[in-house]
């Protein structure tokens, strides 16, 4: 053991989190197992995050019934936990689970397929430094409206960017951010709020980049977007799972 204690842990780990309810999407069962060219929506991004070479550890966060018995099709090694009510819950699950033994952690929505490996990359790298997040610029005209829709003004969107995941930290700030989110002082539509993690560090003070985010990096709501990735997969904008 060297000088000073036990060795800091190296490494970094992904959370997937996929234990939502998704209503929007209307359909039997959560959008992110349902299938998507021949793999559940889920299946996708775990795979991307298993095969990374950047990435040591794999948690996936399910509804505690589905956790219970987890899907045969997850691939061997990933740590299935079971999540909670909110999101944020979820997450907080999964850090769990990885405690001590990564230094720096990716928090990805199950409901993102197509990931990439390069992105995947950017943010590890990134995330060593401080939490980050991949963004992308808004390409349309952007207005603010009142209460009834009338518009209020045009929003400059020069600095407006859509965030996207997978969003990376150093263990200890999702810890600190997560251990704050799990105190009384914070109330239940908080908790509804809290639909990324890098808004634990703005509300904290802490800072966050950003990364180049991609395009293709869809998030699946509802049923039009699981047709658009389908699409994406027929048209080979997105290589075949097999
Ligand atoms: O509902 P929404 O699409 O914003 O959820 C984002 C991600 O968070 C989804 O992958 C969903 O499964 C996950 N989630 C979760 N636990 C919850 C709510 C959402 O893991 N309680």
């Amino acid at each position: 053991m060297p000088a000073g204690g036990p060795a800091a842990p190296r490494g970094v780990g992904a959370i997937v989190v996929a234990a939502g309810q998704g209503h929007r999407f209307g359909a039997l069962q959560p959008k992110q197992f349902v299938d998507l060219c021949g793999m559940p929506v889920l299946a996708w991004s775990v795979r991307t995050l298993v095969d990374h070479p950047d990435i040591d550890r794999v948690v996936v966060v399910l509804a505690p019934q589905r956790a219970a018995s987890p899907p045969a099709w997850l691939p061997d090694g990933v740590l299935v936990v079971p999540g909670g009510v909110f999101r944020a819950d979820s997450v907080r699950a999964g850090a769990a689970a990885l405690a001590g033994n990564v230094e720096t952690v990716l928090v990805h929505d199950g409901a993102r397929p197509f990931v990439s490996a390069e992105l995947v990359s950017r943010v590890a790298n990134e995330a060593r430094n401080g939490p980050v997040v991949p963004a992308v610029a808004v390409e349309d005209t952007v207005k603010r409206v009142d209460e009834g829709g009338w518009i209020q003004e045009t929003v400059p969107r020069e600095r407006l960017r859509r965030v996207q995941t997978p969003q990376g930290f150093p263990v200890e700030v999702l810890r600190r951010t997560h251990a704050l989110d799990d105190a009384d002082a914070w109330e239940a539509q908080d908790h509804a709020a809290l639909t990324d993690d890098a808004l634990l560090c703005e509300r904290l003070g802490i800072d966050v980049s950003t990364v180049e985010g991609d395009a293709a990096n869809l998030k699946i709501t509802t049923a039009r977007d699981l047709a658009l990735a389908r699409a994406m997969v027929e048209t080979g904008l997105i290589a075949a799972g097999n």
